[in-house]
């Protein structure tokens, strides 16, 4: 078992990945057209949304957690993980300009999980949000790369897959850190209580897009098969409480530091 990046490690690695996203073929252009997959690009305009937060809460959540243990670099690491999630709404952005779809300013289910986010504005809701939203990213964006036979968007999907897999291992150090010292009988409440969450989630966010997942070739079943499992490996590292410290590998952009490759196969 991996240890725990340090903050300062996750800053190396946001850093240099930021070079991966000089690969996509901008001149390319869409090299689709919007009419016949007009559903899927509504769904793709209010995932657009949802990855362009400011995130100005998360922000502050990070401060005061950073100051109460005393790790200065995390304020600076959050900062550059949202600004990853902001490259990625800001690529899907260039892609509905390309496509010639507008960019959403306000949806429905967007406004409905900055409400929960928003509702109790700790840093273990905040992570354990954003880790759920991560692993149903996954699924998403495969479902994307599947449904919209367009290779600049098929480009970004990948380079945004490839991203998020390191981000949910950003978000399940947190909650590792964070619930080290629960209690073996709160811990398991804590994950019921987010197995619950996690089921209303997954209804949710098919409800909204299920016409994306069922083009990306998923069924219900294997859309609800596909979100758990993903999120059961993330329930497991988050759980794991192994301090390997000298044997991690520092993380590169070359080598993401992802034990979780290999997901989408
Ligand atoms: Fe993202
Ligand atoms: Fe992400």
């Amino acid at each position: 078992m991996r240890r725990e990046r340090t903050s300062a490690e996750w800053i190396d690695y946001f850093d240099a990945n930021e070079a991966n996203w000089s690969d996509i073929p901008w001149h390319r252009g869409a090299e689709a057209a919007l009419e016949p997959i007009r559903p899927l690009v509504r769904s793709l305009q209010a995932w657009q949304l949802g990855e362009t937060s400011e995130a100005r809460r998360l922000k502050t959540a990070a401060k005061r957690h950073a100051y109460e243990i005393g790790d200065p670099d995390f304020v600076t690491a959050m900062d550059l993980f949202i600004a990853e999630e902001q490259r990625h709404g800001e690529a899907l952005g260039r892609w509905l300009d390309a496509v010639g779809a507008e960019r959403l300013q306000r949806d429905l289910g967007d406004s409905l999980f900055r409400f929960f986010r928003h509702a109790r504005p700790n840093i273990e809701v905040w992570t354990t949000v954003v880790a759920m939203i991560e692993t149903i990213a996954v699924v998403y964006y495969s479902s994307v790369r599947r449904a919209i036979p367009s290779p600049l968007l098929q480009a970004i999907c990948e380079q945004i897959l490839r991203d998020e897999m390191p981000h949910l291992e950003f978000q399940t150090d947190r909650l590792r850190l964070l619930l080290r010292n629960r209690r073996p009988v709160w811990l398991w409440l804590t994950v019921r209580a987010q197995e619950v969450f996690f089921a209303g989630m997954v209804l949710v966010v098919w409800l909204a897009h299920r016409r994306m997942f069922v083009a990306g070739r998923h069924t219900f079943l294997s859309y609800v098969r596909a979100t758990f499992r993903h999120m059961r490996h993330a329930w497991r590292a988050m759980r794991a409480c192994e301090h390997a410290a000298t044997t991690a590998q520092k993380p590169t952009a070359a080598e993401p530091p992802s034990r979780l490759e290999g997901w989408l196969h």
